[in-house]
């Protein structure tokens, strides 16, 4: 099976061709354009995606060694996102996949995340909980199998990567802010600062990042001078804490065999690290399998064997739950 997958449900845009033995794969970074707003503007992000993605596709065949014929259908993110940047994806990808008369499969971006770790290995254990964590989505989800999934916990209002954004640029940084309060931290104090961990005692899976943002806000402004270093170890060890604590009592409840993290906070070192210590086989995708990238929609495209699939009779849905409520 030779899947052409396509990505490009916000800032990056993606392109991925998976066989059974190879993976091409390409990401076109809008970082630099962002970082001039201090965040994404949906319209300047889709016009950055009809620039590059003719010319990605064309770029992964070719690299991939493969011909167009040698396709078999198409994956592409439908939903959620932003609607102007996912219309891109999903427009190209009915187009080619009508010129080139082969099905093409609507793939729901959290579903990506998750798949991510099926890139490299085949040999997941089930049930699991999946713990996704990005710019727009903190999600946990029992996966008692491949594709089934019940949510059990989202947040109420901030994503986890929303709240590193958000903080970031509190404090001066860029955009994205995850990977700047991240490199900060390394050189700091986790435990200068003690910022609240919302929710943390509640005895649902759900969580809560807006209060440590604005307590982040509220400190920075009455003690300008504090050690960034630190600000950033201690905002960072809240948000770390928060989300590891609520992820192991899932997988003990949930008597999960595994836990499967993606989203662009699972390529966070002390995430990673914090989450190690568990009683069921950690999958955390590598760094450049965690942000967004078309690579984990077509593993996604695995789950929904489908041979009699409908061509392309599907929309953009910027607002696609996995599983709704
Ligand atoms: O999954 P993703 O690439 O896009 C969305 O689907 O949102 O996630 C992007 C988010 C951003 O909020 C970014 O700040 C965060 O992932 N992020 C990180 C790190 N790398 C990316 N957060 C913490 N630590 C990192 N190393
Ligand atoms: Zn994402």
């Amino acid at each position: 099976m030779n899947i052409l997958s396509i990505e490009t449900s916000c800032d990056e845009t993606s392109v991925a061709l998976l066989t059974d033995t190879a993976l091409t794969h390409l990401t076109a970074s809008q970082i630099d354009v962002h970082r001039i707003t201090g965040g994404i503007v949906p319209e300047v992000a889709a016009r950055e995606h009809v620039q590059v993605i003719t010319p990605l596709v064309e770029e992964v065949i070719t690299q991939s060694g493969l011909t167009q014929k040698d396709i078999d259908r198409i994956a592409v993110t439908s939903g959620p996102g932003l609607i102007t940047s996912l219309m891109v994806g999903v427009e190209t990808a009915r187009t080619l996949g009508f010129t080139w008369n082969i099905p093409v499969f609507p793939i729901n971006h959290i579903e990506g995340h998750i798949a991510a770790n099926f890139l490299e290995n085949d040999d997941i254990e089930f049930p699991a909980v999946a713990l996704v964590v990005s710019g727009g989505h903190t999600e946990l989800l029992y996966v008692p199998e491949p594709g089934t999934y019940e949510l059990i916990g989202a947040t109420r209002d901030d994503a986890a990567g929303e709240c590193f954004d958000k903080c970031a640029r509190i404090l001066g940084l860029q955009y994205p802010g995850g990977p700047e309060i991240s490199r900060e931290a390394k050189a700091g104090n986790a435990q200068a600062y003690d910022f609240p961990r919302p929710m943390i005692d509640s005895k649902n899976y759900d969580f809560s990042f807006s209060g440590l943002k604005t307590a982040v806000l509220y400190f920075h402004r009455d003690n300008p001078n504090a050690p960034l270093v630190d600000v950033c170890a201690s905002a960072e060890a809240a948000i770390a804490e928060v989300l590891v604590f609520k992820t192991k009592r899932a997988v003990k409840e949930y008597k999960a065999k595994s836990l499967l993290v993606g989203g662009g906070v699972a390529a966070n070192q002390l995430l990673r690290t914090k989450l190690a210590e568990l009683d069921a086989s950690l999958y955390i995708p590598e760094p450049e399998y965690c942000t967004d990238n078309a690579a984990m929609i077509a593993a996604a495209c695995k789950f929904h064997d489908e041979p009699n699939a409908e061509l392309f009779d599907f929309k953009a849905d910027p607002n696609w739950e996995l599983t709704p409520r």
